[in-house]
């Protein structure tokens, strides 16, 4: 199964969350996780620091003949990366004339499927090609939305885009497969924006809350997925319900 971590807006938790799924899910199959976004948060996150003469997820998407496999490398966790760093971003630009341009990481990823029953692609904060190339490459996405005030702000853009893409049968297959709340806390304004998205988004499952934690942006600097970095089972429920999820479905 190949899933997008998405939403345009940056800082919501995309990139932190597709660590603590991968790190969960790797522990029930062979697991690669995509960093799709220039800023290569994935791959640091990860400790991966990119040799000179490592493919990267730019020649991926902007060489034909590159394959995926050969980018892919084995992380000390265990998990499976394609690495990215900022020459992604020169990629997207590059790949704006090409033909059929929203389907290059599908045809790219597809043949991994067999070798990988868990793939994850984290996606930048913008809704450009490398985010449409995601969703189209995708089975389902996941959607982490920060609760605060401006929560469903720019949602309803992706939310239109996924819709837009089923609609017009350009990949009628694509799923939600929720909208997962970060960073939620004690206050009013978290709150208030769970059930803004509970009561707005009436048919798309709304996963339990992931809460505040300083240990997130820790385990981000001890290069772990949340799960190996602190026993707090609070921390990694949501994330284990979520990995449960999408194990049952492969
Ligand atoms: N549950 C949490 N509690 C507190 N801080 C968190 C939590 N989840 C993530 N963070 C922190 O929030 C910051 C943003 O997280 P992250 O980089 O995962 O977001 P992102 O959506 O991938 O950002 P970008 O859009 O820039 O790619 C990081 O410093 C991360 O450690
Ligand atoms: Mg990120």
């Amino acid at each position: 199964m190949i899933i997008a971590i998405a939403n345009q807006k940056g800082g919501v938790a995309k990139t932190t969350s597709t660590i603590a799924l991968g790190g969960l899910l790797a522990k029930r199959g062979p697991c690669l996780l995509v960093d799709f976004d220039p800023q290569g948060n994935l791959t640091t996150g990860l400790g991966v620091r990119i040799a000179s003469g490592q493919t990267t997820a730019y020649e991926v998407l902007i060489d034909r003949k590159q394959t995926a496999l050969a980018a892919v490398i084995e992380t000390d966790s265990g998990i499976h990366l394609l690495p990215a760093d900022i020459s992604l971003a020169t990629g997207e630009k590059q790949i704006l004339t090409v033909a059929d341009n929203s389907r290059i990481l599908r045809k790219k990823l597809n043949p991994l499927r067999q070798m990988f029953p868990f793939i994850l692609v984290d996606c930048p904060p913008s809704l450009g090609m490398l985010t449409l190339n995601a969703l189209m490459a995708a089975d389902a996405v996941l959607i982490p939305v920060q609760c605060q005030f401006f929560a469903l702000e720019g949602l309803r853009q992706l939310l239109e885009t996924i819709d837009g893409l089923r609609d017009e049968d350009t990949h009628p297959h694509l799923q939600i497969l929720g909208v997962l709340p970060t960073m939620a806390d004690r206050t009013i304004t978290t709150q208030d924006a769970l059930k803004t998205l509970r009561t707005k988004l009436t048919d798309i499952k709304i996963f339990d809350p992931v809460p505040k934690s300083v240990r997130f942006p820790e385990s981000n600097l001890a290069r772990e997925p949340i799960h190996q970095y602190s026993s707090e089972k609070k921390l990694v429920q949501p994330y284990q319900t979520i990995a449960n999820l999408i194990a049952e479905r492969v």
